[in-house]
């Protein structure tokens, strides 16, 4: 599978499609797969997939969309490859819109295709639909990701109906951004400026109280990357809050493998709901040999922090039903290069939860200082590797890294890494949370990968803590930092360390002792797939 497709709430239930090959453990025949829940957690697979290519605007994939509820019933905007390899925009409705499980599509063939690439735009630059919402006209806005063949600006280019069925193109873009190459995946959304619920009011009328996300994903870095504006129903016309956080540039929803992400309004829990693509880390021939890959991260609801800049993102609390037996320790003390064995955690599915002391020799520094400007310049992510892994000899002081081992053989030869790290450089502090997997797996042919991101500190209140959760379920690792402001999602495939044989470890190998505070480790309970 890649892309989550359509997520929508609809007579009680959750509707998630997805990108799905139903003949090989590798990228083609693109249909939409289905699987329907209750609370985003314990999923059915519908039997009957819901768009398969079979007509000559889909003949070679039915490929990423969305669902937009109009007049009550769900309505699912998607991009058709043509029989000649161009990408346009179609249409589908439910067969029986009174089935909660919506389980057959009627492909509208009156009106597809409603969109073919503009003037400017390459045959292979257009495509994934947005959810579709209403301006202050009245009439239907919906979006498509794009790219301007000229000078490889990536662009959002919107459209308008007053039916549903015919759609104008609009002078104006929703956004641009020069040199960021293709814009797949928009996604366009207002969030509260202040708690956490979710919204759908794109109209402006409380315009003071509401800020609007942008996320796109970046096929050339493969990020799925955001920023937070304003969006003037008036005029059409999207203003990022800070330019130096705009597209491409400094904050992305995940800082490991996530991508072709996709937001949507939760009705039942008021919330906006996140999910999200984990593609696998290691060659083609293992997919193939283990007949699937990729998988569909844990819903995440997001809302705007208090910086107003950024988003948070946290696990759908409903996933908590699924743990059991916690293990937890207070005011453990790591000395020096200290590395301590939680026992009991055997297991490779798993929910932690770490609370950190920050060491004094850092917490009574003026300088801490996030500055997002200069977070950017240094060019995270691209210094990942020399900022998690490396000494740094740039540096003028480093504190850790102290951290979590996860699917650890007991020898620690395998072992997934989960640290923050503070680094002086120039005279100011940056905090990073890493996930190393150098040394992850004793195989030799999965990626083992080096994630970082920037951990805000400065809007955070407690300025003497640091915490992490870590979501373990045998090959992904998910990792939300200081309460979901950076999060990193990876794979890892250890050969000794899995299963009943993966142990976690609270390590020290800093210079300076730390406290961890607080450890909480849950066993998660196993879901059984079923049909339905
Ligand atoms: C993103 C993407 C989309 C496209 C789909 C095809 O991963 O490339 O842009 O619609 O996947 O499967």
């Amino acid at each position: 599978m890649n892309d989550p497709n359509g997520p929508l709430f609809y007579k009680g239930v959750y509707h998630l499609f997805y990108q799905w090959n139903p003949y090989a453990a590798v990228w083609g025949n693109i249909t939409w797969g289905h699987a329907v829940s209750t609370d985003l957690i314990h999923w059915k697979y519908v039997k009957e997939l819901a768009l398969v290519p079979d007509r000559w605007y889909d003949i070679k994939g039915v490929w990423s969309g969305s669902a937009t509820i109009v007049n009550g019933e769900p309505i699912l905007l998607y991009t058709g490859w043509t029989n000649s390899s161009t990408q346009v925009q179609n249409k589908a409705v439910p067969k029986n819109s009174s089935d909660p499980l919506l389980r057959e599509w009627i492909k509208v063939d009156a009106e597809n295709p409603f969109a073919v690439p503009p003037p400017g735009i390459n045959t292979s630059d257009f495509r994934d639909p947005t959810t579709a919402w209403i301006g202050q006209d009245g009439l239907w806005r919906t979006a498509v990701g794009s790219k301007y063949r000229a000078n490889d600006t990536g662009i959002i280019l919107q459209y308008r109906s007053k039916d549903f069925a015919k759609w104008e193109l609009l002078d104006e873009s929703l956004h641009a951004v020069n040199g960021t190459g293709m814009w797949e995946c928009p996604d366009f959304f207002p969030v509260a400026v202040h708690g956490q619920q979710g919204s759908e009011n794109y109209l402006g009328e409380e315009n003071a109280i509401q800020k609007f996300v942008i996320k796109v994903s970046l096929d050339e870095t493969r990020f799925d990357t955001y920023v937070v504006g304003d969006y003037d129903p008036a005029s059409e016309k999207f203003l990022p809050s800070f330019e130096a956080l705009d597209i491409g540039t400094a904050l992305r929803y995940d800082y490991g493998i996530y991508y072709a992400s996709k937001s949507f309004y939760d009705p039942h829990k008021k919330r906006r709901v996140l999910l999200g693509w984990i593609n696998e880390a290691d060659k083609p021939t293992s997919d193939i040999r283990k007949g699937w890959a990729s998988v569909q991260a844990i819903p995440r609801v997001v809302w705007l922090d208090e910086n107003q800049h950024s988003l948070r993102q946290w696990p759908v609390p409903e996933i908590n039903s699924l743990r059991k037996h916690p293990i937890r320790h207070t005011d453990l003390l790591l000395k020096q290069g200290e590395v301590f064995k939680v026992n009991g955690s055997q297991g490779s599915q798993l929910d932690i939860e770490v609370t950190f002391q920050i060491p004094k020799a850092h917490a009574n520094d003026e300088n801490d200082e996030f500055n997002f400007e200069s977070s950017r310049v240094e060019g995270i992510p691209n210094n990942t590797l020399i900022y998690c892994n490396g000494s740094f000899p740039e540096a003028e002081q480093i504190i850790g890294p102290f951290g979590v081992h996860v699917l650890a053989s007991e020898d620690l030869r395998e072992r997934t890494s989960v640290f923050f790290k503070f680094l002086k450089f120039k005279g100011s502090w940056k905090t990073m949370v890493c996930n190393d997997l150098t040394s992850s797996s004793l195989a030799s042919d999965a990626t083992k990968g080096v994630y970082g991101g920037l951990v805000s500190l400065s809007s955070y209140k407690n300025r003497q803590a640091l915490t992490m959760r870590i979501l373990v379920d045998h090959s992904i690792v998910e990792t939300f930092a200081q309460g979901g402001r950076t999060c990193i999602t990876a794979r890892s495939y250890p050969l000794l360390g899995s299963d009943n044989n993966a142990h976690m470890f609270v390590f020290n190998n800093g210079s300076l002792p730390v406290k961890a505070t607080h450890l909480a480790v849950w066993k998660m309970d196993k879901i059984r797939y079923t049909t339905v």
